[in-house]
């Protein structure tokens, strides 16, 4: 797929919605003032709502923050403002997806030559996810230049329903055409793991079951569901974070080497592992569950990965900490600590080493302590892009690594569905009890025995 640099319309469907205000103008406007977005571009809105054009504008700039330190950021904004506009449409009458197609046309007459590029966007609800793509294939499409098609998450709510609208979308848009996001993909720690695993000559030799004694991919967060209760009391946890974000992180560390960087390349390695079974062995709640992965190869023998999720907690953090196994005994007391491998997606990016030393002085003692790569202090005036800042990019530079492949999203679905079944009660189960607990604590009693169970120790 070829980089779009010039004479592009960007549509974004669910102008109004949350997604599209609170994430993806704000990324857009930091594309602009860095000058990533192809010139010239024009940025069109497209939802229900009969809003004029100066609500549009103050609607999808209000989460962009003057960062105070940039005498060009007015400036930068009026720009910005001036490649907004908004078309008020329907999602299931051809007639108005033939007038938005009339007011692209409208905006590309100011373009030179004879390319034109246009993306969709989707930040609507999944339900009219295949109308949408239909409409705008069947309506909207450019005949001269590339045309992009971009997904939001939930894709089905379970194997099936994931297959089918896979295989709806899939009879108007090509695979090459579509980029499904999951935003997780664009962090810099997410993107980091591979270059961590290759670019290094020692972290292969531990990278395996002869080393690493498990491994958690943690996010927790500290509020709750506010103002999405109803998708998420629907969705709960699994489908809302560990069977896309947690399931990805989980792939890219269980992988074996790609032969090249490309994303196909990539992307068959990391959907690798769905030939081995994959055995989701615990979960609970709506709003918390911890699961356990094995991969089935010579690689991952005996390796639990450990994918846990909750809402409502004492804190917030995300992060993946490979513990590595005891080290051989008899020299220095049984019980120090492991050494562990810990890279902390966010707050704050980081990677940490924790590892034993001496204690300092007279001591003899083994204290344990940790090797920091704090990236705000390694790298104070780097640039890191938000997730979606980067998956815009990618998608105007036609690249697909950080994007879901169908045959990676089934795997994940195929993972995931039978736990799914099992909470929701299905196939004539009884649906189980959640264990409850507090707002604002750790989680539910017995994490720390699941742990234990699956050989961390802390
Ligand atoms: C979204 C989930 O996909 O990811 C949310 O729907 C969750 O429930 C969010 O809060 C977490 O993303 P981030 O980037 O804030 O860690």
């Amino acid at each position: 797929l070829s980089h779009i640099t010039k004479n592009t319309t960007f549509v974004i469907a669910g102008a109004s919605g949350d997604l599209a205000k609170k994430l993806l103008f704000p990324a857009l406007f930091t594309l602009f003032r860095r000058g990533y977005l192809p010139q010239p571009t024009y940025i069109v809105g497209y939802a229900r709502s009969k809003i004029d054009h100066d609500t549009f504008i103050a609607q999808v700039t209000a989460n962009i923050k003057d960062p105070g330190n940039d005498p060009d950021f007015v400036a930068q904004l009026d720009g910005y403002k001036s490649i907004l506009s908004y078309q008020a449409g329907s999602y299931d009458d051809g007639t108005k997806y033939d007038e938005l197609d009339k007011y692209l046309q409208s905006l590309e007459a100011n373009f030179p030559g004879e390319e034109r590029n246009r993306i969709f966007y989707l930040a609507l609800p999944s339900a009219v996810f295949v109308e949408v793509a239909k409409n705008f294939r069947e309506h909207v499409y450019s005949k001269s230049g590339s045309n992009r098609l971009v997904v939001e998450k939930p894709i089905g709510n379970d194997l099936d329903s994931a297959q089918q609208m896979v295989h709806d979308i899939a009879k108007f848009w090509m695979e090459d055409e579509t980029f499904r996001i999951d935003h997780y993909l664009g962090k810099e720690i997410v993107k980091n793991i591979l270059v961590l695993r290759w670019a290094n000559g020692f972290t292969s030799g531990f990278w395996d079951s002869d080393r690493i004694s498990n491994v958690q991919i943690t996010l927790n967060e500290s509020f709750g569901t506010e103002g999405r209760g109803g998708y998420f009391d629907s969705a709960g946890i699994i489908r809302d974070v560990i069977q896309n974000h947690l399931a990805q992180i989980f792939s890219i560390l269980a992988m074996e080497r790609p032969a090249t960087l490309s994303p196909k390349n990539v992307i068959d390695e990391k959907g690798g592992y769905t030939d081995d079974d994959g055995v989701p062995k615990d979960s609970t709640t709506a709003t918390y569950a911890a699961s356990v992965l094995w991969v089935n190869n010579k690689r991952w023998e005996g390796v639990p990965f450990i994918l846990k999720a909750g809402k409502a907690l004492n804190e917030s953090i995300v992060e993946i900490r490979i513990q590595f196994k005891d080290a051989p005994k008899g020299l220095y007391d049984d019980d120090i600590s492991r050494s562990e491998l810990i890279m902390r997606l966010q707050p704050g990016e980081a990677i940490f080493l924790k590892l034993n030393i001496k204690t300092p002085g007279f001591e003899s003692g083994v204290v344990s302590t940790e090797m920091k790569l704090n990236y705000k202090e390694t790298f104070p005036s780097a640039f890191i892009p938000a997730a979606y800042e980067v998956l815009v990019r990618d998608v105007l530079n036609g690249d697909h690594s950080t994007f879901v492949r169908d045959d990676e999203l089934v795997a994940a679905w195929k993972i995931f569905t039978p736990i799914l079944h099992w909470t929701d009660g299905k196939d004539g189960e009884p649906k189980p009890v959640p264990t409850k607990y507090k707002y604002g604590s750790r989680g539910p009693n017995g994490l720390d025995d699941f742990l234990a169970k699956y050989g961390y120790k802390a």
